[in-house]
């Protein structure tokens, strides 16, 4: 099979074919409309088509679409047949995780599919049975005439399905061990990595290869690092998505963030003539001083001609001027003053000095984002004299385990029993919870009881990190937002009154001040939903007088460290406050890792956050700035970007 050729310069490194949209929704609606005219066409032939459907965050907003189609365009399932790619084993179709349960749910029951024309590799089968299974299942797709069209999520390990890094080409249906990063992506979901099957039953990435045609979607900042190396790595085994650029008919659909890290995104002038506007002369400058690991005030005109950047000396004429007009550029972003810098000449700094004592509203979309973004930056600001409201959008609950909550209700009892109260402890609500934690698996919906109650472990957690951090109780609220109330992850949808709480809240504080996530988050996430409730709400307000002064800044999730040259503002942090800061952060002890599974990966949260915020100070040292002990990141957000 020959890879397909690029259709335009600019795509000039990818070898899988990309298309690139501003948001998911447009993706999806494209994608949809390929299916539903696949569909309608085979429909009208009296002929059958075989899709391949994948599971997961990505294809959710697809299958959603798609019921649209039904239920508003006629969009008739009866000529259809559909493979899935991958059940976890050990998992029967009723369990709440189950790739069955989860079809079920997010697609089947909502058009006319007729069940036996709907197959998921069936997780139950005895363990001596599996491979019979398996070749079974490739068997059931070739008598269905094979795959016409295969969905495609990716992981973040570059698995398809679930080939893992290792998957040959030639891979078939097969039992395989989940790799650990891809159970700590699970681990949300199946609350806490311990829960996370080890095994599943997936198509291989040979029997994938055999689709007619494939489409892999992809959304979200955290996948675009794998999908620049599928898309325009070399094809290999390490990355299981790259043997896509050997199939003659697969594209990409991805939104603007998950394509951020491809070539001509990324490096512009590698592909054309590109405007030099003042970010991307930044971003080259800073990729020059990386590439040749030298100070940005030690790079010579050669540096610049001899890699491919000679466009770009032509509007300085020297490498001198631009030097120093990127190294100042970096030395302002750089300030102790996320307030603003009261009496003091503020036209290189990135935050007004005027008002002196600013109103700052930092939204956490569940409790521990802000602090894992910023938590230094937040006692600056209530150090210097700001009026700090920390908002937690959402409970949180969903992320305490179980075991945390047995802990509270025991002390709850034990504590009533010490009283000497009569009785204590066998009636009322711990005495229910009690009840209902022995008689649950970890995996089973909780109760609303039980997600109130994991709610105030997350609060009373949250109001002791803001104790380290010296923020006021009183300026700590929760909002406990319906949207996640009514749901569980991947099932969220956003209500309208979410939007009307955020909106009366901006209206309520008029801050001058924002800080928020998500902006570039999967947009199934609670941080996505988060950042969409965020633009809907500031929508509503942005010709509010105060709204027209009002700085957004975005702060960093705790999953990459940014690069100098995305930053807009960088807030040093001392020996002294990194240890503050983490100290906040290990306040939150239902969001520790609760098995030493993952202690070799550094996969606490608070340890990322540190491993980030110390990697974004070496990186402004190895630009030849200062050399701070760790750096806060943030980002301006942009009222045009509305639109
Ligand atoms: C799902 C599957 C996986 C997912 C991938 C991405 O059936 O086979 O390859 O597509 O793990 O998962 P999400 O979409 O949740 O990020």
């Amino acid at each position: 099979m020959k890879a397909p050729s690029s259709s335009s310069e600019t795509e000039q490194f990818e070898r899988i074919r990309t298309e690139v949209f501003e948001t998911p929704d447009a993706a999806v609606g494209r994608v949809a409309q390929r299916l539903a005219k696949l569909i309608r066409s085979r429909a009208a032939m009296g002929q059958r088509v075989v899709l391949g459907l994948a599971t997961g965050s990505t294809p959710v907003k697809l299958y959603r679409e798609l019921i649209r189609l039904h239920q508003e365009e006629a969009l008739s399932f009866r000529n259809v047949a559909t493979f899935n790619l991958d059940e976890y084993y050990g998992l029967s179709p009723e369990h709440p995780e189950s790739y069955h349960r989860f079809m079920h749910d997010q697609l089947f029951r909502w058009v006319d599919l007729s069940p036996e024309s709907t197959h998921v590799p069936d997780g139950t089968v005895p363990r001596a049975g599996v491979f019979a299974y398996c070749a079974g299942y490739e068997r059931q797709i070739a008598e269905a005439g094979g795959l016409d069209l295969q969905i495609l999520g990716i992981g973040r390990t570059g698995h398809i399905g679930f080939n893992e890094p290792g998957s040959g080409p030639d891979s078939r249906t097969r039992m395989v061990a989940l790799d650990r990063l891809t159970r700590r992506d699970a681990a949300r979901d199946f609350r806490g990595e311990a829960n996370v099957p080890a095994y599943a039953i997936t198509m291989g990435v040979g029997t994938i290869l055999e689709a007619r045609e494939i489409i892999l979607l992809g959304w979200g900042e955290a996948k675009a690092p794998v999908l620049r190396d599928a898309i325009e790595g070399p094809a290999t085994a390490t990355v299981p998505a790259s043997f896509l650029q050997h199939h003659p008919n697969a594209r990409c659909y991805l939104d603007r963030t998950a394509a951020g890290e491809l070539t001509r995104f990324r490096y512009p002038w590698k592909v054309g003539p590109v405007r030099w506007d003042e970010p991307l002369t930044r971003r080259a400058v800073v990729w020059l001083a990386n590439e040749l690991r030298k100070p940005v005030l030690r790079l010579r005109d050669e540096d610049y001609s001899e890699n491919g950047l000679s466009p770009l000396l032509v509007e300085t004429g020297s490498a001198y001027g631009l030097n120093i007009r990127v190294f100042n550029r970096l030395q302002h972003t750089i300030t102790g003053w996320p307030g603003g810098k009261p009496n003091a000449d503020d036209s290189h700094r990135p935050v007004p000095a005027e008002p002196a004592r600013k109103r700052v509203l930092v939204l956490s979309p569940e409790p521990l984002d802000a602090e894992l973004g910023m938590a230094g930056t937040l006692s600056r600001l209530v150090a210097q004299g700001h009026e700090v409201s920390l908002v937690h959008l959402t409970s949180g609950n969903l992320g305490v385990p179980d075991g945390e909550a047995k802990l509270a209700v025991n002390l709850l009892k034990a504590a009533a029993q010490q009283g000497g109260t009569a009785g204590a402890g066998q009636t009322g609500w711990p005495h229910e919870l009690e009840q209902e934690l022995e008689s649950k698996s970890p995996l089973d919906e909780d109760s609303a009881g039980l997600r109130r109650f994991k709610g105030l472990i997350r609060q009373a957690e949250a109001r002791a990190a803001a104790r380290v951090l010296e923020i006021a109780a009183s300026a700590t609220v929760h909002l406990n937002l319906a949207f996640y109330e009514r749901g569980r992850y991947r099932q969220f949808r956003t209500a309208e009154d979410d939007v009307d709480r955020v909106a009366a809240l901006f209206r309520q504080l008029q801050p001058h001040q924002v800080y928020l996530t998500g902006a570039r988050s999967e947009p199934n996430s609670v941080a996505g939903i988060a950042f969409q409730l965020f633009r809907s709400a500031w929508a509503r307000n942005r010709t509010e007088p105060w709204a027209r002064s009002c700085q957004v800044w975005l702060y960093a999730a705790s999953e990459r460290a940014w690069s100098p040259d995305e930053i807009e503002m960088a807030v040093p942090l001392s020996p002294a406050e990194l240890l503050v800061k983490l100290d906040a952060l290990c306040q939150y002890r239902s969001q520790r890792n609760q098995t030493p599974f993952f202690r070799d990966m550094g996969g606490e949260l608070w340890q990322l956050a540190e491993d980030n915020n110390r990697a974004t100070a070496q990186a402004y040292d190895r630009l030849g700035l200062a050399e701070y002990e760790a750096m806060e990141t943030f980002r301006r957000w942009r009222v045009t970007d509305v639109e």
